[in-house]
């Protein structure tokens, strides 16, 4: 495993994304995904599985202190008590007594930043999480989070993949010594068959999923593929046993535009 190093967090740099997955389900892939060597899983409370998620880490008997843990604060929750309130529920759920790492899930402009951000940093400080981050953030909002938060953020996980060019984001978050952690990073599943993609793969004896993900890590992001099939567990961490030369990085970077979000934002909150 490859790890990306971010304020002072070293966050695995392959993660089992959750999203939609419920129930035994859930639970048995996030056991699975470990004993193959994940140690990254993602969840958030609106995803209603943080209860399963522990229930797969404890049945996988990999150590706790080996794996990384990340879940997200929904926006109903921004207000500061609310916000602690959330964060204890997410661990009584997952039956943890901290997280690796805490997000914002989605920016709320009804909420004062700083407000949100100093309380996300008191639940570091009384030590429910080790790290704290914000996801959905645009660089804008990231400068100003930067500047508002008492302590170091990690990341912002965002959409990114070879249709989304993400330059600005991954560019501001270097320069806060922040990660980028990618979020729907096999473009839900549209990679699968794309010519560039596979082309490249053919020359090193990979899948086209395998590509994209090995494109994403090489540029010290940490990606978070999720899937619902247990051989595609071992599919999307075995990618790093190779290397894509700089022309073929360069060859998948053209594939990205501003246009290329798949995020539905009719996922995102209601604001009125
Ligand atoms: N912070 C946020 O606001 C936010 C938003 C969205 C997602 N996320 C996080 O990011 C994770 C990943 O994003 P995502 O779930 O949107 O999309 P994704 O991981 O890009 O795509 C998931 C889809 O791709 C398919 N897939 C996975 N591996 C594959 C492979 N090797 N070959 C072909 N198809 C493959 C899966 O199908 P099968 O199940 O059939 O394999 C599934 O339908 C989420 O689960 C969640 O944890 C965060």
């Amino acid at each position: 495993m490859r790890y990306v190093e971010a304020n002072g967090a070293r966050i695995p740099a392959i993660g089992l994304g959750t999203w939609e997955l419920r129930g035994r389900t859930c639970a048995r892939l996030v056991e699975q995904a470990l004993k193959l060597g994940y140690r990254h899983i993602d969840t958030a409370q609106v995803y209603e599985n943080e209860r399963e998620v522990g229930e797969g880490l404890r049945a996988s008997r990999v150590r706790r202190d080996e794996v990384f843990v990340t879940t997200k604060v929904w926006t109903t929750h921004f207000a500061p008590h609310d916000l602690e309130r959330s964060a204890k529920e997410s661990l009584t759920k997952l039956r943890l007594s901290e997280v690796d790492l805490l997000l914002l899930h989605w920016p709320n402009p009804h909420v004062p930043l700083s407000e949100t951000l100093g309380a996300l940093a008191h639940v570091k400080k009384i030590g429910m999480t080790r790290h704290i981050g914000v996801s959905n953030f645009t660089v804008a909002l990231l400068d100003e989070a930067v500047a508002a938060c008492p302590e170091p953020l990690v990341c912002d996980q965002v959409e990114y993949h070879p249709y989304l060019d993400q330059t600005r984001v991954r560019e501001a978050c270097a320069g806060h010594g922040m990660a980028v952690v990618a979020y729907s990073p096999v473009a839900k599943g549209r990679i699968k068959s794309d010519e560039t993609l596979l082309r490249i793969g053919k020359a090193h004896g990979k899948t086209a999923a395998q590509i994209c993900l090995r494109w994403l890590v090489q540029q010290n992001v940490s990606a978070i593929p999720r899937t619902s099939k247990i051989e595609r567990l071992s599919e999307n961490i075995d990618i790093f046993d190779f290397t894509l030369s700089d022309d073929e990085m360069l060859e998948i970077f053209g594939l990205g535009s501003a246009q290329g979000r798949l995020t539905d934002f009719g996922f995102a909150p209601k604001w009125d």
